[in-house]
């Protein structure tokens, strides 16, 4: 079956470019400064996957010269018009062709790899990403974790896709981001722990570090499952 990207729409895209870090979302970048300062050297930076621009204002933010391409042309026309003087580039699927080989210190991926459909793409696109960084480079892929698709959250809701509890590695499965204008479902693809470092091993890359940030009762969100269960896994890795 085709796996359509969500993101390759127009009103979607409009949606997400209001979005920032709400409820979950702030988990998933709460820690990203800390991550990125304690193994990252330079400050050279491509966001692959950059959507609307998010992520990328947040490497420029924390100092990072940040490139971000995306497939989608919805999302990279609202990255422009969101950071007029920000760097976004449309890339067909995988073409990274444009950077040359050791010129990043770091690739971060936000959220992309949960739409890259097969083992066969996703190591294609970390082979790349392995290949544009500098030999003490990082990749940091930020991803879903498997349980997002089997429980609430503050900015998510996944209760009317009970057959998400049937997906294996590779299946679709449904998640609506309560937090957007936009309240249709997204498609993304569920890929287990095991199976990311499957596809790590055959890309060149080993796991440095992997981080599950969890949500704490001080913090200013009505949290549902995030102060028990982690909603995202982050993963550092550099070339073997
Ligand atoms: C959930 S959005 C996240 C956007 C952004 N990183 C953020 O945190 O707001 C995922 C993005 O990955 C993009 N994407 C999917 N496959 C891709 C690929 N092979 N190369 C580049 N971008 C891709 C989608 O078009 C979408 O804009």
């Amino acid at each position: 079956m085709v796996f359509k990207n969500s993101y390759e729409d127009d009103a979607y895209a409009a949606a997400y470019a209001k979005l920032e870090f709400p409820g979950t979302y702030y988990l998933a970048f709460r820690d990203l400064p800390e991550i990125l300062a304690s193994h990252v050297e330079g400050d050279q930076a491509l966001d692959v996957g950059c959507g609307t621009g998010r992520s990328t204002r947040l490497l420029c933010k924390l100092g990072f010269d940040a490139v971000g391409v995306d497939i989608a042309e919805e999302m990279i026309q609202k990255a422009r018009a969101l950071d007029p003087s920000g760097k976004y580039s449309l890339v067909p699927d995988g073409d990274l062709s444009q950077f040359a080989n050791d010129t990043f210190d770091a690739a971060l991926s936000a959220f992309t790899f949960d739409n890259i459909p097969t083992a066969e793409k996703k190591i294609a696109l970390l082979s790349e990403l392995a290949r544009l960084l500098r030999k003490s480079g990082r990749i940091i892929n930020l991803v879903s974790s498997p349980e997002i698709y089997l429980n609430e959250w503050a900015s998510f809701t996944t209760k009317d896709f009970p057959e998400n509890a049937q997906a294996r590695c590779g299946d679709r499965v449904k998640i609506i981001v309560t937090a957007l204008d936009d309240k249709r479902p997204v498609a993304d693809i569920v890929w287990p722990d095991e199976d990311y470092r499957e596809v790590y091993g055959k890309s060149g890359l080993e796991v440095v570090e992997v981080y599950r940030p969890l949500g704490r009762a001080d913090e200013p969100y009505f949290w549902v499952s995030e102060t028990t269960i982690p909603p995202w896994v982050i993963y550092v890795l550099r070339k073997i």
